[in-house]
């Protein structure tokens, strides 16, 4: 049986993804085959489009790593769903598809108060954000965050669910737009970098500075995320959309205690990624049955429009996440 995919032709502009006939994947023993209903964009496939973040070995080079859907078949060692359960599901790759395979012990059920579609947007920053920011850098309740890339799916996420669990948090974004929504959102207070030095507004506004940064910019960012700290604060860098390379006079993290560190989600081993979505399933999914967080969808295109979905990232105009339908 085949179906529609969208495959990346060649590393180029958006342009490059373009729709093809694949065979449907099969699932292996542990895994589900989902009938996709939607499948988030991030920002990595952008990466993986450009030729910058191949998939890992063994992996389709199908792009996507996040769909909801309706789990259609399922492999013989699989014990925690069945045909016709509705999920959302982290992938490797292969979520820009009629059809995808994944792991069972990755899928999680589609929250009830959202629309199917909606889900799809939900694995890749849950996992990334509550890893990030829980498990690596330990965030506590009362404690002040700062969220740098607030308005973007990420950022969206990390604000919403820092809030909830009672940290106070400060975003950084482009514009003045983005910053009254991470604001809407739950955010103590939103700077806006183009106006703003966010390293004097943290200071002013916490007094000590933060205790957690969580970083998609890297560049210059570092040395200032060093400034907005308080003594024994952590940085996470999860992307350098300024660059990983850059000169850092390393003094105030030795002064201040600091820890610097980071991860990537896609490369982690499988048992990893296991534990992630149990702790998600555990402290996240109640906070989208109660209300308290929900995926914040700037737009939706069909399948076929994947092209026009990463056009609208690198614009960098949206606002939370975008979006593919079947
Ligand atoms: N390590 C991991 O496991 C992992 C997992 C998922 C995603 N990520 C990374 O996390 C980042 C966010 O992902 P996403 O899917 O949420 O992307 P996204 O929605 O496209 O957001 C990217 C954001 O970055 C900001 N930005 C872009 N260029 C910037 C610059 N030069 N300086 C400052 N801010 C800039 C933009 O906001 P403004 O307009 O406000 O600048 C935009 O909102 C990406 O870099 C992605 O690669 C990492």
């Amino acid at each position: 049986m085949t179906q529609t995919s969208i495959e990346i032709t060649e590393p180029g502009a958006p342009e490059v993804l373009q729709a093809t006939s694949r065979p449907v994947p099969e699932p292996a023993a542990t895994q589900v085959l989902i009938k996709v209903a939607a499948a988030g964009i991030n920002r990595p496939d952008v990466f993986q489009r450009m030729g910058f973040y191949p998939p890992p070995p063994g992996v389709t080079d199908i792009p996507g790593l996040e769909v909801s859907g309706t789990v259609a078949a399922v492999g013989e060692a699989v014990t925690a769903w069945a045909i016709g359960d509705q999920v959302c599901a982290l992938l490797a790759g292969g979520g820009y598809a009629e059809y995808a395979v994944a792991e069972e012990s990755l899928c999680l059920p589609a929250p009830d108060n959202l629309p199917l579609e909606h889900a799809a947007a939900l694995p890749e920053t849950c996992f990334t954000v509550w890893h990030n920011l829980f498990e690596r850098a330990e965030l506590k309740a009362g404690e002040w965050l700062l969220v740098h890339g607030g308005a973007s799916g990420i950022g969206t996420t990390a604000i919403q669910m820092a809030s909830a669990m009672g940290v106070n948090v400060i975003a950084t974004a482009g514009n003045d737009e983005k910053c009254a929504v991470c604001e809407d959102l739950g955010a103590t207070k939103a700077i806006n970098y183009n106006q703003q030095d966010f390293v004097a507004a943290c200071q002013e506004i916490t007094g000590s500075g933060v205790n957690v940064v969580l970083d998609m910019v890297g560049g210059d960012y570092v040395q200032k995320n060093f400034a907005a700290c308080a003594p024994r604060a952590r940085i996470v860098n999860i992307a350098f959309l300024r660059g990983s390379k850059t000169e850092v006079d390393l003094m105030p993290l030795m002064l201040k205690q600091l820890v610097l560190t980071g991860s990537t989600l896609r490369a982690q081993p499988l048992e990893n990624k296991a534990r992630i979505a149990a702790g998600v399933k555990d402290q996240v999914w109640p906070l989208i049955a109660s209300g308290q967080f929900k995926p914040i969808i700037h737009s939706s295109f069909p399948l076929a429009e994947a092209s026009k979905g990463h056009a609208l990232m690198e614009t960098n105009q949206h606002i939370g996440k975008i979006i593919l339908e079947n």
